[in-house]
């Protein structure tokens, strides 16, 4: 059932009506919760706060009215898309919108490209001028305020918009970013799975494109399993585990990443939970044939700690190992594998292998889950046959 209300807005001529919504979803001040109406010469835009400037920026228009009057309210929510005319590119953390460049569009992708286009353009006598440059900026810059106002105006729960001005990068993988609209903050409070997750998104890695993997991993624990969660982060799969009914056992080398792990395990209420301070490699081997999970979300470097690893895992344990490959070559990293389990006198079996997500141009997340047999020192399989699934 729909009910009108008085709310405020302003009175524009009917020609000037799409350039002044256009302005208003610019400025953050549309009310697309709203409908617009019109009569035979004026049309009438639900607003929200106007302020000088934005008042001053729509006068430049054209002259028009504020006003309190009746607006229907808006059964179909406009999309982000809807309002700028091409689909932004976004995640939402919490209450915290990642908005992307367009040139920038790949997540987390590598600085390298880019920089090699740009020398490949100065080789060849392209290289642009000081103006052209500023010029582009400004576009970037008020193309990211237009989106950042979109996504507020039609998702309330949205109070901050940030865009990301690194790749995630160093040895914790966080990344920089640049404030662009809302409260100025990288921290908040993120649920998934039933889960909360306390995150300063500057400062320790989380990202909720792992959902789904998360939740097929955690299919697989029983309850009682022990779980080492090897590069844990504020905690994403090892409270996930926890939940199932396993004993985990966290770790991190980035001490704001283990400080939010230990604020994450009060929030939920999580017990049954160890968590370290430390380099995985050295912590893991304290841990030896005790795990019946071994988590490596490292997917840069997972390849230097497969000996702890191993040796943390229990005979018939499953190693859950994650890597960034070609897409030709998406399970290349199986012969490191086979080649570590050969080294600690295990047999390592392939039980899963798949993509995760898309990472870079050309450039996939992938998993592989292995057994580690510990029981016929000296042998291991084959490499399975590669393919996509
Ligand atoms: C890709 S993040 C994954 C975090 C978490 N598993 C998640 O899904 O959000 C990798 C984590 O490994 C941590 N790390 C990097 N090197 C490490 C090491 N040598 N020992 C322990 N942790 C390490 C980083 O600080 C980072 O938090």
């Amino acid at each position: 059932m729909s009910t009108s209300a008085v709310s405020r807005g302003i009175k524009v001529k009917r020609s000037y009506g799409e350039r002044f919504r256009k302005a208003l979803v610019e400025t953050g001040a549309f009310d697309a919760k709203r409908k617009i109406r019109s009569d035979d010469s004026n049309i009438f835009l639900p607003v929200h706060e106007i302020d000088d400037e934005a008042a001053a920026r729509l006068r430049l228009i054209s002259d028009f009215e504020f006003l309190e009057t009746e607006f229907l309210p808006e059964e179909h929510f406009p999309t982000p898309e809807e309002l700028l005319g091409f689909r932004p590119s976004f995640e939402i953390v919490g209450d915290i919108a990642i908005a992307e460049e367009v040139e920038t569009n790949v997540v987390e992708a590598d600085a390298g490209a880019a920089a090699e286009a740009e020398g490949k353009a100065k080789a060849e006598g392209e290289a642009t001028t000081d103006n052209e440059t500023k010029e582009e900026e400004n576009a970037d810059a008020q193309q990211i305020e237009q989106i950042a106002s979109a996504l507020m105006a039609t998702n309330r729960s949205i109070r901050t918009v940030i865009v990301p001005i690194s790749d995630v990068e160093g040895e914790f993988r966080t990344r920089r970013f640049r404030h662009v609209a809302g409260e100025e903050r990288t921290t908040t409070i993120h649920k998934e799975h039933g889960l909360r997750y306390r995150i300063d998104l500057q400062r320790a890695y989380f990202t909720p494109r792992l959902g789904t993997e998360r939740l097929r991993v955690a299919k697989q624990i029983r309850q009682g399993d022990t779980v080492l969660d090897m590069f844990a982060g504020v905690g994403p799969f090892a409270f996930l585990m926890a939940k199932k009914g396993a004993r985990v056992i966290a770790m991190d080398k980035n001490p704001v990443a283990v400080k939010y792990m230990r604020e994450n395990a009060r929030l939920n209420k999580i017990e049954d939970i160890e968590i370290l301070e430390g380099d995985a490699n050295e912590l893991a081997l304290s841990y030896a044939d005790t795990a019946d999970h071994v988590i490596m979300n490292l997917p840069h470097s997972a390849s230097q700690f497969l000996i702890p690893a191993m040796k943390a895992a229990k005979s018939g344990g499953i190693i859950h190992y994650y890597a960034i490959s070609p897409e030709d070559a998406l399970y290349g990293d199986w012969a490191m594998i086979a080649q570590a389990a050969e080294r600690v006198g295990a047999k390592a079996e392939v039980v899963y292998q798949g993509v995760v997500r898309s990472y870079a141009p050309h450039r996939l997340n992938v998993v592989i889950d292995f057994r580690v047999d510990k029981s016929q020192k000296g042998l291991f399989l084959d490499p399975p046959q590669r393919h996509r699934i």
